[in-house]
């Protein structure tokens, strides 16, 4: 049975404490708008899965969104359309109802990621786009060495893309969705050559991963980023990422194609 929270939540964590301030610190970035766009292609009708504050949906679009959580659906700017309050798992369209589908930086939060995958491509005539992250790939990031437990939650959290492709069916492509230097969506991965930020308590908030460390861990990460900043230890390492204008990192894009 799906655990719901008095927000609505219904995934691993709790929107009605800590989304507050997502719609904030979690800006879509217009050039990973771009590579959602293209994905979806000439598409009218999408669906947005696990739409949250309704991050990249656009005009162009006739969009219907899908969010569980109270706290979130609450964000929505007023001239986006209301989201229904579902789940993935159990989408309450017909088949074949839109002509593409969207998820993005959702499927990892899902009780059933197969189930819900196969509910949009039940309801989707055309493609359907997630956004996610590769579990394998995701302790290569430099946080691993301030934060394991941080990014050992990630990859525990997300699916294999084995996983992902299987539920699909079909034809799915992925690829690698290269994240800007001033990204403005605030996900960990974001701030890869601006360590500074994710010093800040409501950022890290913004990244659902940290909620599932304690208060004690949060400090010892704090302690230990800020010395290593400070002595010059961080930037010896990892200075480099400071210019580098897109890094490559675990967040992908997969299309599915009947
Ligand atoms: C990290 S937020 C992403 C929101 C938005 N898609 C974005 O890109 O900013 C994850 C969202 O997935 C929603 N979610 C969690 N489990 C879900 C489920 N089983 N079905 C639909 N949405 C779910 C959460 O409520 C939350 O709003």
């Amino acid at each position: 049975m799906v655990m719901r929270t008095r927000d609505g939540s219904v995934g691993d964590v709790d929107y009605g404490t800590i989304g507050a301030g997502y719609a904030a610190w979690r800006r879509p970035d217009e050039r990973i708008a771009h590579v959602i766009a293209r994905a979806l292609g000439d598409a009218r009708t999408v669906l947005n899965v696990g739409a949250g504050t309704g991050s990249y949906e656009t005009a162009a679009h006739t969009i219907t969104a899908v969010e569980p959580s109270l706290a979130m659906r609450a964000q929505r700017p007023a001239e986006l359309a209301t989201a229904v309050e579902a789940v993935a798992e159990d989408l309450p369209f017909p088949d074949g109802r839109f002509d593409a589908s969207m998820t993005l930086f959702s499927v990892h939060q899902w009780s059933d990621a197969t189930a819900g995958l196969r509910e949009m491509r039940r309801v989707t005539r055309g493609p359907v786009v997630v956004l996610t992250c590769d579990p394998a790939r995701v302790r290569d990031f430099w946080l691993y060495e301030y934060a394991p437990d941080v990014l050992d939650t990630e990859a525990r959290r997300y699916p294999p893309l084995g996983q992902l492709t299987a539920a699909l069916g079909g034809t799915t492509t992925i690829q690698p969705v290269p994240i800007p230097l001033d990204c403005t969506d605030g996900f960990n991965e974001a701030y890869y050559g601006r360590p500074e930020l994710l010093l800040n308590p409501a950022a890290r908030q913004a990244c659902s991963a940290w909620s599932f460390i304690d208060d004690h861990a949060r400090q010892a990460f704090d302690t230990s980023l800020r010395r290593a900043l400070g002595s010059g230890t961080w930037d010896e390492a990892f200075g480099h990422l400071r210019n580098r204008p897109t890094y490559n990192g675990s967040l992908v894009l997969l299309r599915a194609t009947s």
